[in-house]
């Protein structure tokens, strides 16, 4: 009997460029009793969205059709990450999404959002579910706080879809006036270009109520943003250390600023299973949909959509862009996200 195959990318060189990218035969993976076979639908560049293809006799939440996505880290499923969930990553530890079919423990998805087309759904494990952690996992947003989001990339821009779903006022920064426009069109109240304005922190705080500050800060510069974050987080607000995407030789404030300032400084790292959950359903309530890239990529086109990412990167031209396409057809976007999916 004929081994049934598919397709995969594989990345086993990493001293080469791209990894050494390459698209490879490879055996139908085999579904045991608490598994789930999927057909993976779209990829954005980190995230994954799929549907199920086959199921294993003991599995209780999916079907066979149902639309998925996965969790980022398979072994965090819900409460606090510890070192063993944080070693489970899809893609990095073990295999990830860049193939035509994978194999899950039905602990390893979740249901896609209703709302959401594949391309959408796929977007969401990563960026998303980080920010839905930095707003959700220690002291909820709540109605009538003030959340600050750096910068246009996808964490940024979900956590302004997200904290305004919230019924909370937003400022964003970003480097580009041109997208300061876009910001303001998915409703973030102010707009400040922290190129123009270095202190912009302390800009932000003179924006809130009383000059208090902001209840919830999504830090993805790291060196170059903290000082500033610092310098408009509320007492009592919440600095969510999310990236380090800035550059910075100045001194970096000390641990001892957190008790200066009266807040909590947090590192985290995605998000729960249970997060996951939550957060599918504050997208389904509110109808929200990811920005996504107008590119759109087929899954045989994996180098070129790593090298548009790495493109749109170096000129900061955009943040998501998509790749797939169950059609061919180019999604209608207008935002950001890399993706990539495969027919
Ligand atoms: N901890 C976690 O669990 C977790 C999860 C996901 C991502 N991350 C990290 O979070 C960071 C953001 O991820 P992402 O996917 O949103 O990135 P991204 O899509 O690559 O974000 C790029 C955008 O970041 C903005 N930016 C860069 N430097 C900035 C600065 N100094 N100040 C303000 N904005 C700045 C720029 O916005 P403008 O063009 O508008 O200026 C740029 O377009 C990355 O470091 C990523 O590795 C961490």
């Amino acid at each position: 009997m004929s081994t049934a195959m598919m397709k995969q990318w594989v990345v086993d060189h990493p001293e080469k460029d791209m990894g050494g990218m390459d698209l490879r035969e490879a055996p139908l993976p085999t579904v045991g009793t608490n598994e789930v076979m999927v057909k993976f639908e779209a990829v954005a560049l980190n995230y994954r969205d799929c549907a199920i293809a086959k199921v294993g006799e003991k599995v209780r939440e999916f079907k066979k059709g149902d639309s998925v996505i996965t969790i980022f880290n398979q072994g965090h499923q819900y409460g606090d990450i510890d070192p063993y969930a944080a070693s489970t990553g899809v893609g990095g530890t073990i295999d990830g999404c860049f193939r035509k079919f994978g194999v899950f423990n039905e602990t390893g998805l979740v249901k896609a959002p209703k709302n959401l087309t594949p391309l959408e759904s796929s977007t969401l494990p990563g960026a998303a579910l980080t920010s839905w952690n930095a707003l959700y996992g220690l002291k909820p947003v709540k109605a009538g706080q003030w959340v600050l989001v750096q910068g246009t990339g996808g964490v940024s821009i979900f956590g302004l879809q997200l904290a305004k779903a919230a019924g909370a006022s937003v400022i964003a920064t970003t480097s580009s006036d041109a997208k300061a426009e876009e910001l303001k069109k998915l409703g973030a109240d102010h707009v400040i270009n922290y190129r123009a304005v270095p202190n912009w922190g302390e800009v932000a705080r003179s924006l809130t109520p009383d000059h208090a500050g902001v209840d919830h800060i999504l830090d993805i510069g790291g060196t170059e943003t903290l000082e500033q974050s610092l310098h408009c987080i509320k007492m009592e607000g919440i600095i969510n250390l999310i990236g380090f995407l800035g550059a910075s030789e100045k001194p970096q404030p000390g641990l001892l600023d957190a008790l200066n300032h009266i807040c909590t400084i947090r590192g985290i790292y995605v998000g729960s299973r249970s997060m996951l959950q939550d957060m599918v359903r504050a997208f389904e309530s509110n109808n929200i949909h990811p920005v996504i890239d107008p590119q759109v990529f087929q899954f045989e086109q994996g180098k070129e959509a790593f090298e548009y990412l790495v493109w749109c990167q170096r000129c900061e031209h955009t943040d998501l862009c998509l790749l797939y396409s169950r059609t061919g057809r180019p999604e209608t976007l207008r935002q950001s996200r890399r993706s990539i999916q495969s027919q």
